[in-house]
């Protein structure tokens, strides 16, 4: 049963129609944001004046100090991402708000972005797509836009969790070998054959292509980065759909340069939409702009699972998804 009255609610950004729809039947909408631009901190506190929760997503600077100077009516923050590293729990926590995500929902549209990416970089869709476009292609020839063929690879993960078990699955498919590192070793039904390395060192040595799905965070900052890209195989194939700050960008530009990295398919980038300008030198790498869990079937069950966790906060029950 719906509360009779309906919470105030901050929709920062304009999520997809049906979502917006539910949204504005449950909850009492605050203004809302129809040019869809990322709010700056003040703008956002200005904008949430009065609310009792907040639906945001990726790249809302919800930052310790914004956080702190929230309005004392706010009880919960549901962020449209299963990525969180843009607001700060521990600041959350402080203030006793709630804040849940969205998991489960974008696994399988983020694996297949990896996918995308993986084969995308690996067989130089970019490049031809370019060369078609630009209307200077001369037709076929025996060694046009050479790539490295992705069947029976082995493929490397940072990062084994939802995604990244999803990414294997679909590269089993493709008769692609398994191996991952993560912190802790899965148990052999998640596994599902894949060798693990607890050091990351052996995992990079051991394959020819590496995809990042990890969720970013502090301790990853920077993981890959020269000393590990010197481990990987000449000719490698790196793929991030993890977050931009799992890789050092200079780094990965020079091996790009150099041929060392073949090809690299990104989708997360630091500092996004502003990319380290190196990226676009480089015809060797795929850039698509953050498309992760861009699905329709994905981005409304994401809303509907935003939706679901304040209906929890405002019946007073625990949100399925609460991560603070
Ligand atoms: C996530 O959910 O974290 C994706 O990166 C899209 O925001």
């Amino acid at each position: 049963m719906r509360p009779a009255r309906k919470p105030a609610l901050l929709l920062t950004r304009v999520f997809p129609r049906d979502v917006m729809a539910r949204a504005r039947r449950d909850y009492a909408v605050l203004a809302e944001n129809p040019e869809d631009t990322v709010l700056a901190a003040d703008e956002l506190l200005r904008r949430a004046e009065g609310a009792e929760a907040i639906l945001c997503a990726a790249g809302d600077p919800l930052h310790a100090e914004t956080i702190a100077r929230l309005p004392g009516g706010v009880r919960a923050i549901a962020t449209y991402s299963v990525g969180l590293d843009h607001i700060d729990l521990a600041a959350a926590k402080a203030r006793g708000i709630v804040v849940t995500n969205t998991p489960d929902v974008l696994t399988d549209a983020t694996a297949e972005t990896t996918m995308l990416l993986i084969l995308a970089a690996a067989r130089r869709a970019g490049e031809g797509e370019r060369l078609v476009r630009s209307g200077q292609w001369r037709g076929w020839a025996p060694t046009q836009l050479l790539g490295m063929q992705v069947s029976g690879k082995r493929l490397g993960i940072l990062g084994m969790g939802r995604i990244g078990r999803a990414v294997a699955r679909m590269a089993r498919g493709f008769l692609m070998e398994v191996h991952y590192h993560n912190r802790n070793r899965l148990e052999p039904a998640l596994e599902e054959g894949a060798t693990y390395h607890s050091d990351p060192a052996s995992m990079l040595t051991a394959i020819d292509i590496l995809a990042l799905t990890a969720p970013g965070g502090e301790s990853l900052r920077g993981w890959l980065n020269a000393e590990r890209i010197a481990l990987l195989r000449n000719g490698a194939v790196v793929v991030n759909t993890g977050r931009g700050s799992l890789v050092d960008d200079a780094a990965l530009i020079a091996a790009l340069k150099t041929g060392h990295v073949a090809f690299a398919g990104l989708d997360v980038y630091e500092n996004e939409p502003r990319l380290h300008p190196g990226y676009l030198e480089c015809e060797n790498a795929v850039l698509l702009p953050h498309l992760g869990s861009s699905t329709v079937e994905t981005r409304n069950a994401m809303g509907f699972r935003a939706l679901d966790n304040l209906d929890a906060v405002f019946a007073g029950r625990e949100p399925p998804d609460r991560v603070a």
